[in-house]
Order: C-alpha cells, then sequence, then structure tokens
C-alpha cells in the first residue's frame, strides 16, 4: 500500500509535466482527485487496511492530495500565461480605442475669454495671494477695522490678520506700491466668501481691473466695461451701471446684465428683476491711492472686480452656480 502512494505520486506528477493544453489538465486533476480519482478511491480504502498502517497511509495521501492540488493550479497558471501572448487570436485590424480626451473647466475658458479681451485693450496681467493680510484685504482699500463695511462680505478668517481674500482688489494696492503710473492692469484668481445658494459658492472667481493715468474719468469706466460685455456676449446684450458703495471707490456702480434666462421677465436666477450682477466698479478712492503713495491731484483712476461664474452662467444658461463645482462628468463635457 505504501508503495502504491509513491507509485501514484510518481506517475500523477510525469503526467502532469507532459499535459498540452488546459483540456488534458483538467482530464487528468479528475482522474486523479475526482470523486471517482485514483487518490479518492485510496482514501477511500484504508479503512480495508490493517490497523498499523491505516494512519501513516492516510497521512501520506492527504499529504500527496494538497501536493497535486498545487502541482495543478501552476500548471494550470504556466498553460494560461502561455496562451495569453500568444498573438494569433488577435484582430490588428481593428480601431484603436479612441483616448478620452478631456477639455478646460468652464470657469478657466471664461477666465481666459475676458483676459484675452483686456490683453487686447492693452491690459497687461497681474496676480495676487489667495491667502491675503487684513492690510490688503481691508485696510488698503479704505475699510477699516470694525468699519461696517467688512460686513458687505463674509470673511474666512485664518488668524485675526490673515484672512482668505474675499475679492481679487487687495491686488490693486500690491501693483500700486510697486508700480509707478500709468497703470493698467487685470488681476484674475479665486476668492473666497462664506456663501452658498444658487447664485453664490463659498470659493469662486474674479478678475480685477485697475487703470491709473492723468485725466481718467468716469466716461473711460464705462466705455471700457461695455466694450468688455459687447465683446464678451454681443453688441445686442443690454446692461445697466447702477449706483452703488464701496469704501474703496467713489462713485460706485455695479453693472447689471439682462437675465439671459427670462430675457428679462423675471425668474429665480435674477430673483425676479430680469438683471444680473456680474461686476462692481468706481473710480478709485483718493484715501486708496494715498495708502499707495500716489499723488491725488495728479491721478485718477477706475477699477473693478467682475464674477467670472456669473458671466459663465449667463454666458452658456445655466440655472445653478454650484453646478460649477459639483464635477459632475456629464455636464463638464458640454464646455
Ligand atoms: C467686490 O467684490 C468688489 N471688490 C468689486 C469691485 C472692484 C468694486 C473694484 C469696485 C472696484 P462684489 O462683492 O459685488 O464686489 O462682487 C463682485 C462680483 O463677484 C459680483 O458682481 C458677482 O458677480 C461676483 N460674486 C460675489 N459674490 C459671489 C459669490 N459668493 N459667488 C459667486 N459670485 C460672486
Ligand atoms: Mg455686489
Amino acid at each position: 500500500m505504501q508503495n502504491s502512494i509513491v507509485d501514484i505520486e510518481k506517475e500523477a506528477f510525469q503526467s502532469i509535466e507532459q499535459a498540452q493544453d488546459s483540456d488534458q489538465l483538467e482530464q487528468l486533476s479528475i482522474e486523479y482527485l475526482g470523486r471517482k480519482g485514483v487518490l479518492t478511491k485510496f482514501l477511500r480504502n484504508i479503512s480495508s487496511l490493517p490497523e498499523n498502517e491505516r494512519p501513516g497511509a492516510g497521512k501520506n495521501a492527504n499529504i500527496l492530495k494538497g501536493k497535486l492540488e498545487r502541482a495543478f493550479k501552476s500548471a494550470f497558471s504556466k498553460i494560461e500565461a502561455a496562451t495569453d501572448i500568444d498573438f494569433t487570436g488577435i484582430d490588428v485590424t481593428l480601431p484603436g480605442r479612441p483616448a478620452h480626451i478631456g477639455s478646460l473647466h468652464p470657469v478657466t475658458q471664461v477666465t481666459k475669454e475676458v483676459c484675452d479681451i483686456f490683453l487686447r485693450l492693452g491690459f497687461d496681467i497681474a496676480e495676487g495671494p489667495e491667502v491675503e493680510t487684513d492690510y490688503y484685504n481691508f485696510e488698503a482699500l479704505n475699510i477699516p477695522k470694525y468699519h461696517p463695511a467688512r460686513d458687505m462680505q463674509d470673511t474666512f478668517y485664518v488668524s485675526e490678520n490673515i484672512v482668505l481674500r474675499t475679492h481679487t482688489s487687495p491686488s490693486q494696492p500690491r501693483v500700486m506700491e510697486k508700480t509707478k503710473p500709468p497703470v493698467r492692469i487685470i488681476a484674475p484668481g479665486k476668492v473666497f466668501r462664506c456663501d452658498s445658494d444658487i447664485t453664490h459658492t463659498p470659493m469662486f472667481h474674479q478678475v480685477e481691473g485697475l487703470m491709473v493715468d492723468e485725466n481718467i474719468s468716469f466716461g473711460d469706466l464705462k466705455g471700457i466695461l461695455t466694450t468688455f460685455v459687447h465683446q464678451f456676449f454681443d453688441k445686442e446684450t443690454s446692461l445697466r451701471f447702477r449706483p452703488s458703495f464701496f469704501p474703496f471707490t467713489e462713485p460706485s456702480a455695479e453693472v447689471d446684465i439682462r437675465c439671459v434666462m427670462c430675457k428679462g421677465e423675471g425668474c429665480r436666477i435674477c430673483s425676479k428683476t430680469g438683471w444680473l450682477e456680474v461686476l462692481g466698479s468706481g473710480m478709485v478712492h483718493p484715501a486708496v491711492f494715498e495708502n499707495v503713495g500716489y499723488d491725488t491731484d495728479k491721478y485718477t483712476g477706475f477699477a473693478f472686480g467682475v464674477g467670472i461664474e456669473r458671466l459663465a452662467m449667463l454666458k452658456y444658461g445655466i440655472d445653478d452656480i454650484r453646478k460649477f463645482f459639483e464635477n459632475d462628468i456629464r455636464f463638464l463635457r458640454q464646455f
């Protein structure tokens, strides 16, 4: 009986070695390990052995069973691997799978469009930090501590004197401190406010504009911004300058665009007014010029800050600003 286990082992390993394909292996595995297989039968017959031989035979048969199972497993994977690199089954004339081509986020596209228009009008691009000091975000812009105007923007404070910038306007004093007039810059970037509804998100984008020189008037502000709106949308687009207040400009105006969703009839996007605000603007306040050391008798200027998402909503007819930041590929793929 002990001999026959050795014989079974020898024979089995020889056959496995010689098997050509997985069908043959399958057949062999049934022959040895199947319900009526050689080894199974051997195990079943152990009870007919003399009592003193039984434990040894059982142990050896189980050891062989484990060995064979491992041998079959590795023989199967060898054969599979060999089949994988057999290229005869591949149709090389099939067209390749196209690579998935992404596109720029609509906010990036609109930012680029806005910048391109102002670059053509002779503006340069400046940049400022997203984490800003209280000084540049507020003080330099004529918004002292505890001034009620600070409530106009719900601020995320990093520490007592460091904030996430609430607008791109801190780029104004930053640029003016480093440059003598004439100044003609735009500054695009992210801004942050504790704000969220269908036309507000806690992170959004603005493009700041600043033009300072001798004899700059409110007429220049109106001309440049009207040109911008007509180039960005089209010449038929109606806009209106609505008197407003910013501590860093005087006089100040906000610019509204006729709501494209309802054609001015009033809907939930424009809060039933028929207009949607896209930017704030005004003539730079003399206090701001004084903070950066500009001669207020000699120079005047205008500034504006336009909301990129608002422009994109109007251009593409998007009814909820939050869609820009949900990263739903079905939405983004349309741009
Ligand atoms: C300002 O931020 C001023 N700094 C603009 C300015 C610059 C005035 C230079 C004068 C001179 P305001 O808070 O109105 O202003 O925001 C400007 C624009 O940003 C808005 O017209 C709107 O288009 C957009 N905006 C404001 N808050 C949000 C928000 N939470 N989500 C999306 N867009 C917003
Ligand atoms: Mg506003």
